[in-house]
């Protein structure tokens, strides 16, 4: 048998060396290691030999399929290299999409926000995204015991070292450095400990402003806020100005728009209130007039901080803001 057997791997090798198609190759799979192949057959007598027969052909047989089935697997891979030579490239199939690179959303919004801004006679300014709690509290008037100072709320990085919860201590750094007249806008990435939810991300964008003059009006603010949103956002946009609290300024004023996302019927970015909150805004505190030296009598102006992403949402009509962190190509490639 151990003869027949090498007669059978001479002839399985010769016939899978010389098989020129798929159809040739299967053939002989199933001529020489097939269900009612020769070697089946010689499998089954197997169990009827005496142990030392058996052992040697059961050897033989193994060695037998590791070499029929290692030149089945060669020829399958020459016969397709030939196929795919002599077919070549099907140009009638429709190309890959090159995917264009593009700017983030969120960094579109900014460069327009900015855009618009420039062209009110702003400039711009940059702060650190690691403060010290004079800048993010002390000097915009925030006494030690305000519940934004609280853990739960501010990212510290080490003792009186934090992660900006706002833009507004870009205000003081430039105050402290400059004289009036100032008009600048100051864009970059806040942090915030809280639960993110559609309408609120733990890391998000301001955009601050801050305008300090002679004579400056709270009716300049609500001019300049009203002509902005107006350019930005269209001049049909719905705005509506709320009286709010902010420890830095003097009247306060926090500012809405309708939203965009269902028209102001409900959803969960406005939180069924049809309005999104997009900025707060107010007069200068003379507090933080005197923190950072000038003199409250001789000046006057007004600040503003602006959400950047809650602008991109309306921009872009996306309904969730943590999306804009995520980074996932299906959405990017949408808005
Ligand atoms: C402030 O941060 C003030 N510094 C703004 C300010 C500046 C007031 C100058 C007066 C003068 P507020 O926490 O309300 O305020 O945030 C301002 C805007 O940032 C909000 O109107 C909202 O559009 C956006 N915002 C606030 N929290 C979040 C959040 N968690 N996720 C996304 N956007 C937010």
């Amino acid at each position: 048998m151990i003869e027949r057997l090498q007669a059978l791997r001479a002839a399985a090798l010769r016939d899978l060396d010389s098989a020129a198609t798929g159809k040739e190759i299967e053939d002989a799979r199933v001529t020489y290691l097939g269900r009612k192949s020769e070697i089946a057959s010689i499998s089954k007598a197997l169990g009827t030999l005496p142990d030392e027969e058996r052992r040697a052909l059961g050897k033989a047989l193994n060695e037998f399929k590791a070499d029929v089935t290692a030149r089945l697997d060669a020829a399958k891979a020459r016969v397709l290299e030939r196929a795919a030579v002599v077919a070549g490239p099907d140009v009638t199939l429709p190309g890959r999409h090159p995917w264009v690179g593009r700017k983030h959303p969120i960094t579109r919004t900014l460069e327009r926000l900015e855009e618009i801004l420039l062209g009110l006679g702003f400039e711009v300014a940059v702060g650190p995204e690691v403060e010290d709690e004079f800048h993010n509290f002390e000097a915009l008037n925030i006494p030690a015991d305000h519940p934004a100072r609280d853990m739960w709320d501010t990212f510290y990085v080490d003792g009186g070292t934090l992660l900006r919860t706002h833009t507004s201590p870009v205000q003081i750094r430039v105050m402290q450095s400059t004289k009036p007249p100032i008009r600048i806008v100051a864009p970059g990435r806040v942090y915030r400990n809280e639960n993110p939810d559609a309408s609120h991300g733990s890391e998000f964008y301001q955009l601050e402003g801050l305008y300090v003059d002679r004579d400056v009006r709270f009716g300049e603010l609500k001019g300049v806020l009203t002509r902005f949103l107006r350019e930005l956002l269209g001049q049909d946009v719905t705005i509506r100005f709320r009286p709010g609290f902010f420890p830095f300024t003097e009247p306060s004023t926090e500012v809405d728009v309708r939203c965009r996302i269902c028209g102001g019927g409900g959803c969960s970015v406005c939180k069924g209130t049809g309005w999104v909150e997009l900025l707060g805004a107010g007069m200068v505190d003379p507090r933080v007039f005197r923190a950072v030296g000038y003199d409250p009598d001789a000046v006057s102006g007004y600040a503003f901080g602006l959400g950047v992403d809650r602008i991109c949402m309306m921009l872009t009509g996306t309904d969730d803001i943590r999306l804009f962190m995520e980074n996932d190509l299906r959405f990017l490639r949408k808005v």
